[in-house]
């Protein structure tokens, strides 16, 4: 049966605000710092007066000749880190507009933390009559991350109590991941971090028989392996999915696809997880991802698009 589609919304936290939005550009608030970057969803008017997003230390812009960061002191800024989801990230303007961090992620940060949290504290129960009721390396929950940028949902579940493999196809963003695991003071857990294409890996752990308790990904529309392996959503997403499903346990938590900037409903994403339902149970979630402005208002900026299937 159909569920309706959730809108999920992360609001303003002490470091993280997203201040207003409209006229096809956002002005958000990291820590000290203001940002102005354009928003092809931002199509309604502004609500703050031009003064405000003036205040904006750095602003993206796209023209003829190509898109960049214009810096109002003349300089470029440095990395910087904030307090953010229950874990610390370094942001940092980068080209293609993106800082590091996508904050709206954070709502499906929180759902498979509490999955894990919830199931290491299930099989610390079914234990503790045999030994003292420590979950044991060989029972612990394994996630695979694929595509997994900076490390956001990587740290999440690391922080939960599971071990994780993180992949992407980047290394700076792979080395950006593990600055922010030591950030978070989160260096210690069982992260392994590997700069591998997406598509490769997964192939390459079906033939290993290896197996994952849950899967979550954030594929992009368009991108590269570190051996410029391409890819494209449209070519390839089918199949990565079907391969991921080779790679669950008989019992597996969850399932969860991120998407934003290929343009698909999160209904095409869904109709990829009905298999699981009827193979396993459980039930799915569809919706839309989304940032709450700070003011008086609270409007939603619509920031993506998400499915998952849980247990
Ligand atoms: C923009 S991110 C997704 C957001 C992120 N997971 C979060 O929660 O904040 C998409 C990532 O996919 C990676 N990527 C693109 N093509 C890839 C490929 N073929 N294999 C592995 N990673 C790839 C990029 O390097 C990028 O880090």
């Amino acid at each position: 049966m159909h569920k309706p589609s959730n809108i999920l919304t992360v609001s303003s936290e002490p470091q993280y605000e997203l201040l207003d939005s409209g006229g096809g550009e956002k002005l958000e608030r990291f820590g000290t710092h203001v940002l102005s970057r354009p928003d092809p969803q931002a199509l309604w008017p502004k609500l703050l007066p031009e003064s405000e997003w003036k205040k904006a230390e750095a602003y993206f812009t796209r023209n003829d000749s190509g898109a960049e960061w214009t810096y109002v002191q003349g300089k470029p800024l440095e990395k910087w880190s904030i307090d953010f989801g229950g874990l610390k990230m370094w942001i940092k303007p980068t080209a293609f507009k993106h800082t590091g961090l996508f904050p709206e992620r954070a709502s499906n940060w929180k759902w498979m933390g509490e999955k894990i949290k919830n199931e290491v504290l299930h099989l610390t129960h079914k234990n503790s009559a045999a030994t003292e009721g420590v979950v044991g390396e060989e029972q612990g929950i394994e996630v695979l991350n694929l595509f997994g940028y900076t490390g956001g949902a990587s740290l999440a579940c690391a922080q939960a109590g599971a071990k994780v493999v993180h992949i992407d196809g980047s290394k700076a963003a792979v080395t950006w991941a593990r600055e922010n695991a030591e950030l978070s003071g989160l260096a210690d857990k069982p992260i392994r971090w590997i700069v591998e294409d997406a598509r490769a890996f997964v192939e390459r752990e079906i033939r290993r028989g290896r197996t994952y308790d849950a899967i979550v990904m954030d594929p992009p529309a368009f991108g590269h392996g570190p051996e410029s392996e391409l890819w494209k959503i449209e070519e390839h997403f089918l199949a990565l999915i079907e391969n991921c499903k080779k790679l669950l346990k008989p019992e597996p938590l969850f399932f969860l696809i991120n998407g934003y900037s290929a343009g698909y409903s999160a209904i095409a994403y869904e109709n990829n997880l009905l298999s699981l339902q009827k193979q396993y149970g459980g039930q799915i979630e569809i919706g839309e991802l989304t940032l709450q402005e700070s003011g008086h208002d609270g409007r939603l900026l619509p920031c993506g698009i998400f499915a998952r299937w849980e247990k």
